[in-house]
């Protein structure tokens, strides 16, 4: 199968993974899966900078700027080449979209993880954690998941699309 490759990626079509997006609803199991199989400096997450900027990976108050920290040490990570992994939800496709450019900036292209969890177990890992996202929110992003494939995906400039299982 062949896939139209945005025009603006079209120079990187053999160019060198560097950035893994991570695609799912909140309780999933995205972060459990990223501790598991990546380094932990890799990993980027707003919970982290909040918990660093704020004290609480809860409190929501500062959350521009731990968006700002949070490109800026991803742009720095992909300026030297290393790996970058993405711990959001990223349901929405213009932060999947800004994603890509960033690791297209430095001459890199990404692959998508995405996390096919039944919506039942990530509504009990939801409530059975400390930090419990409202029901509706899980369903919504959790359908939004559902409907996306892997030649969305592939036509949105992914080079490469994997499904978990988590
Ligand atoms: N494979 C698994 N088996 C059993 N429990 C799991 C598994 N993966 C995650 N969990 C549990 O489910 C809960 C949610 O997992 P995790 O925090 O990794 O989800 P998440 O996708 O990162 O959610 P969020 O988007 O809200 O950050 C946690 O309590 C975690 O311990
Ligand atoms: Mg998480």
């Amino acid at each position: 199968m062949t896939y139209a490759l945005p025009a603006h990626l079209a120079s990187l079509v053999d160019a060198p993974i560097r950035m893994e997006v991570l695609i799912g609803p909140p309780g999933c199991g995205k972060s459990t899966w990223c501790t598991q199989n990546r380094p932990g400096d890799a990993i980027h997450n707003l919970d982290t900078y909040r918990a660093w900027l704020t004290g609480s990976a809860d409190d929501q108050s500062m959350n521009r700027e731990a968006v700002d920290w949070q490109e800026r040490d991803m742009h720095a990570r992909l300026r030297e080449g290393q790996l970058v992994v993405v711990d959001a939800t990223s349901t929405v496709p213009r932060f999947r979209a800004a994603d890509l450019d960033a690791a297209a900036r430095y001459g890199y292209r990404a692959r998508a993880v995405v996390f096919r969890t039944p919506l039942r177990t990530c509504l009990e890992r939801n409530g059975a954690r400390e930090r419990v996202v409202p029901e509706h929110v899980i369903e919504r992003k959790w359908a939004e998941v559902a409907a996306l494939t892997a030649v969305d995906l592939y036509a949105e400039g992914f080079a490469d699309v994997v499904e978990v299982a988590a």
